[in-house]
């Protein structure tokens, strides 16, 4: 059985949480490796939605192991509350769940440091969730972050803590101008917060490896996309995690050579939330109606998704980073009825065409995009389940797309449902996971 890593391709919410949840059966385990309560994993199961924001979305499938691996900086806060609502709806996390020992904590410090810093950062604003993960993941390079062994270890956690909270508050005080804290209400309070999550803490890196050795499959559950990468990324508009598939391992304490492929999703357009580069953004009428055929809005924070066509430079950039072996399309059913699609092949700077994503900020910025144009289908897809049912002209505008980026797709999603799913026959993620031909058999 494979052990494959999920990587979003572009500027995150590509669906990765309905991928993950249609994968979820046909796999033993899986485990989130960066990122943590910044990312909002929707899954959409009958008629109830579920906005999953540090629980892998294979906990909606009773029986798969659930783990929240090192990568991961965890607000117990926000963990307990998104527990507690699953709970209540009914998902069992006895035997399910576990969280890594090493995962880091975001402490109340971090969320205020980094609305703090935002304030004063002018145009060059990142547009951050406002979370504390980048603060959280400073500490933790800075090798003064506090991670979930230490909630278990009282006397330890004290002295980190008052090291912690001495520093913060004079940077709050003394450059922010803002409100500081105190420790004995912060450890008060993740006391408590170490009560409720003690069962579930333990050794994940060892566990992962006993499950595989024993046959067992994991899937590597990405937040955010390859351009939000900390290293890969279009920094410093990125988030601060390793989000592509190197991070699978780094995240997980898995190593490479137990990992089998790299599955990327790409939504059949382009959208980016927050500050920072978009060569092929749209502004005004197409835009607009994207972002409310697509819903874009941050499953988080509520933003209006900056919406714009797809980029196969930056596509072709992200294979290139997470070696994909496959690519899963979300949300072809947004672009129905359109006249016109359009696929970004090119950057035009300074008079000649890139086709490799450039490393430079002020080619990001300057870069015009040059796009090919292919005619729109008229038909519906949205609900298909059958990869011939496709209009003619939405399989040509997928078979170019695939050819610009040099992979072959897998998997088209026509609807936020679990079985608004076409799996491309004799595809890699059919010989990766045979089961799933029966789950999502061509009609
Ligand atoms: P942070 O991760 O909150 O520090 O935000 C850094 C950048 O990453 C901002 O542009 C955010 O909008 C973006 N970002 C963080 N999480 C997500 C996500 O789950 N989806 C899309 N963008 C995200």
């Amino acid at each position: 059985m494979p052990n494959i890593v999920v990587v979003g391709a572009q500027w995150g919410d590509e669906g990765k949480g309905k991928v993950v949840d249609v994968l979820a059966p046909h796999v033993d385990v899986v485990v989130r490796y960066q990122g943590g309560n910044n990312a909002g994993h929707t899954v959409v199961v009958g008629k109830e939605k579920f906005v999953l924001q540090s629980i892998p979305s294979g906990i909606l499938h009773p029986g798969r192991r659930c783990v929240i691996g090192c990568g991961v900086v965890i607000d117990p806060a926000s963990l307990i509350e998104e527990m507690e609502s699953l709970v209540q709806r009914g998902v069992s996390l006895d035997g399910n769940l576990y969280i890594s020992k090493n995962a880091h904590l975001i402490m109340p410090y971090h969320p205020a440091l980094d609305r703090a810093s935002e304030s004063k950062a002018g145009k060059r604003r990142i547009g951050t969730t406002g979370k504390g993960v980048g603060p959280a993941y400073a500490d933790k390079a800075a090798r003064v972050g506090i991670r979930m062994a230490d909630l278990l270890d009282e006397r330890l956690f004290r002295e980190k803590l008052e090291a912690n909270v001495f520093q913060k508050n004079r940077l709050l005080r003394e450059i922010y101008d803002t409100d500081t804290f105190t420790v004995d209400s912060i450890l008060h309070q993740y006391l408590r917060y170490a009560g409720w999550l003690a069962p579930y803490i333990t050794d994940t890196a060892l566990l992962l490896s006993r499950w595989i050795d024993a046959g067992h499959s994991v899937l590597f559950e990405g937040a955010q996309g390859t351009m939000l990468d900390l290293d890969h990324g279009t920094y410093p508009f990125i988030t601060s995690s390793s989000t592509t598939a190197g991070g699978a391992s780094t995240g997980t304490g898995i190593p490479p050579t137990k990992i089998n492929g790299v599955l990327g999703i790409s939504k059949a357009y382009c959208t980016r939330v927050g500050g920072g580069p978009f060569p092929t953004e749209l502004h005004g009428e197409m835009a607009e109606l994207l972002r409310r055929r697509g819903n874009e809005f941050g499953a988080v924070t509520g933003r209006p998704r900056r919406c714009g066509w797809a980029d196969a430079v930056a596509l072709r950039y992200a294979v290139r980073i997470n070696g994909f072996d496959t690519i899963a399309v979300t949300k072809l059913d947004v672009l129905d009825g359109c006249e016109t699609v359009q696929i970004c092949s090119g950057y035009r700077y300074r008079g000649e065409i890139l086709t490799d994503f450039p490393e430079e900020e002020r080619i990001w910025h300057e870069a015009e995009p040059v796009y090919e144009e292919l005619s729109g289908w008229q038909s519906p897809t949205n609900g298909l389940r059958d990869y011939a049912d496709l209009p003619t002209k939405a399989r040509q505008y997928l078979d170019r797309l695939s050819e610009l980026v040099g992979v072959s797709f897998s998997l088209v999603s026509t609807g936020a449902v679990r079985d608004d799913t076409i799996l491309v026959a004799d595809s890699v993620l059919a010989r990766w996971f045979p089961s799933l031909q029966s789950a999502f058999p061509a009609r």
